[in-house]
């Protein structure tokens, strides 16, 4: 978080959407987008105007470097986006080299890889522009950040942002509150699942309108919406070192328990990557994350489609991990006694890991 250039936003993808606006991609020209991604990047940066080619995403996460550097000439390439997945880092050096190459700017998303920063060097510091989601690894309700190393754009600095409203902010503290609570308290599960009902729907009979986050799409009439107050403030809260040392340490906790008994997508951790989830590789993902669920784990069925275009036949390593990779929590509030009982209960599941 020491970059010189940031701009927060509500979401990430408010962050892409002024972004792309402000490099206004002529037409004829295209930015390439990696084919595994979530999809709310893909439509944010097409919402500003730019046109995307796919690159292939192998299995292990990392990019095809001859299929890119043919791709970058082909279709006259303005801009490379990068996708950290997870945590782990994309192979910095060759792309950094690609875009210098062929004058293309480069862009990482770190939207899943804040903190992480492999070799002392962070993610979101090679790029000309780096994209971060603030509330999937920090406790804040809401927070997108855009960081600008290269050349600085002044509309992007100080953009016209609106404020964001109190109940979008109220709806998702309690959330996270309730969460927390729960996640400490035994027994106490079922009244506050019930209570977060509870407020979800008095906000709703309020008629209070609430942004969401964490949801799949893009909403061009929400993309002026800044980061809250609250949570400006509880990012001055936040250790972030301890953040990335109780992440790295709960994979590391887990794997251990789990033996080498069940298929990991990414099994090393280098210094200084911070994990945003344990990644299984399971052969059917949602059967496996309902019979999680029934054990009482928040197991996600992450990023089971994406765009379109990014079609089974073309790219089918990227939909191999679409298919199998299930999530599992590591996050700095999770305990080791928490970590045991996830263990005992995926290895108990046979042969849905
Ligand atoms: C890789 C990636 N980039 C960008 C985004 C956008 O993040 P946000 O939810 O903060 O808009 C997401 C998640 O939606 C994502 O997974």
């Amino acid at each position: 978080m020491k970059a010189p250039n940031k701009t927060y936003f509500y979401r990430a993808r408010n962050a892409i959407y002024h972004l792309f606006r402000s490099l206004r991609v002529q037409h004829g020209e295209t930015v390439l987008v990696p084919a595994y991604h979530s999809g709310n990047e893909v439509w944010a940066m097409r919402a500003a105007g730019a046109s995307t080619r796919f690159y292939s995403i192998h299995r292990n996460l990392e990019p095809d470097l001859d299929e890119l550097a043919r791709l970058a000439k082909s279709e006259n390439a303005r801009a490379l986006f990068v996708i950290h997945f997870l945590g782990w880092p994309q192979p910095m050096k060759e792309l950094t080299a690609l875009c210098r190459e062929r004058g293309m700017i480069l862009i990482e998303d770190c939207a899943l890889s804040l903190l992480s920063q492999p070799g002392g060097q962070p993610l979101g510091s090679w790029g000309d522009y780096a994209i971060f989601c603030l509330y999937k690894t920090l406790p804040v309700p809401n927070g997108g950040l855009l960081v600008q190393n290269g050349s600085v754009a002044g509309s992007l600095t100080a953009p016209e942002l609106t404020p964001c409203d109190l109940a979008s902010v109220a709806g998702r503290t309690t959330e996270l509150m309730l969460e927390w609570i729960r996640s400490r308290s035994d027994g106490a599960g079922a009244m506050l699942t019930g209570l977060k009902r509870l407020v979800g729907r008095t906000l709703s009979a309020l008629r209070l309108e609430r942004l969401p986050v964490g949801d799949i799409g893009f909403d061009p009439a929400s993309v002026n919406v800044g980061m809250s107050p609250l949570g400006l403030a509880l990012l001055k809260r936040c250790d972030y070192e301890e953040i990335r040392r109780r992440r790295r340490n709960n994979f590391l906790f887990l794997y251990q328990q789990l033996g080498g008994k069940v298929a990991v997508l990414r099994e090393e951790l280098e210094e200084g990557v911070c994990p945003l989830f344990f990644p299984l590789l399971v052969p059917d993902k949602a059967a496996a994350a309902r019979a999680l669920w029934d054990r009482g784990i928040t197991a996600v069925e992450f990023w089971n489609s994406g765009d379109p275009e990014a079609t089974r036949d073309a790219f089918p390593e990227a939909h191999f991990l679409r298919d199998h990779v299930l999530e599992l929590p590591i996050h700095q509030d999770i305990t080791p006694s928490q970590l045991e009982y996830m263990a005992d209960q995926v290895l108990s599941l046979k042969r849905l890991v």
